[in-house]
């Protein structure tokens, strides 16, 4: 694996729960460059929270906004850390984009704990059903491929704090 760059942006990807979000607060802070949420900034471009997007206009308008958004971030500027949505992989153009917006980091962690923080933390759409273990086994099972294509480097983050995780993405050379 080769390091970010100085001022390259670090892009996070991974499933639900790998800690996306946590991860990315710390690296910004760290680097002392702002942080990016996308799914916030889908929230506030929309006026509305993601589970209603996802009620009322379904998920293939979801990402149609989430790809707008990434295309928007692509424009040169300022280094940034970007936490993405779980799903963001499964369009082709968002993949191109992603690998287009900076240094990939796959934030990955077992399903028993993607259940257990998923189930703690606030609604996910996608995971309101009988049985969220099956469902979160099928959608990895899908998107495995399409993390891997994009990143360029992979963490598992079972072990590791948050901290221990973003020392180790900056110390990734
Ligand atoms: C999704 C993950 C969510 C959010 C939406 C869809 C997914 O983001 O974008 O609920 O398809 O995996 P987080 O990964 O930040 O929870």
């Amino acid at each position: 694996n080769t390091a970010p760059g100085p001022k390259q942006n670090i892009v996070l990807i991974g499933f639900m729960g790998c800690g996306k979000t946590t991860i990315g607060r710390i690296l910004a802070r760290m680097l002392g460059c702002p942080f990016v949420d996308l799914d916030q900034l889908i929230e506030e471009k929309a006026g509305t929270t993601i589970s209603s997007i996802f009620a009322e206009r379904g998920e293939p308008y979801f990402r149609l906004v989430e790809a707008a958004i990434l295309h928007e971030l692509a424009a040169p500027g300022p280094q940034r850390v970007i936490s993405t949505g779980g799903g963001i992989i499964t369009r082709r153009r968002s993949r191109r984009l992603l690998k287009q917006l900076g240094y990939v980091v796959w934030l990955q962690a077992p399903v028993e704990i993607i259940l257990d923080r998923t189930r703690r933390n606030r609604d996910r759409p996608l995971l309101e059903t009988e049985d969220p273990k099956s469902r979160i086994q099928a959608l990895l099972d899908h998107r495995q491929p399409h993390y891997r294509e994009v990143a360029d480097l992979e963490i598992d983050t079972s072990g590791l704090d948050p901290e221990e995780t973003a020392c180790g993405i900056l110390e990734s050379a």
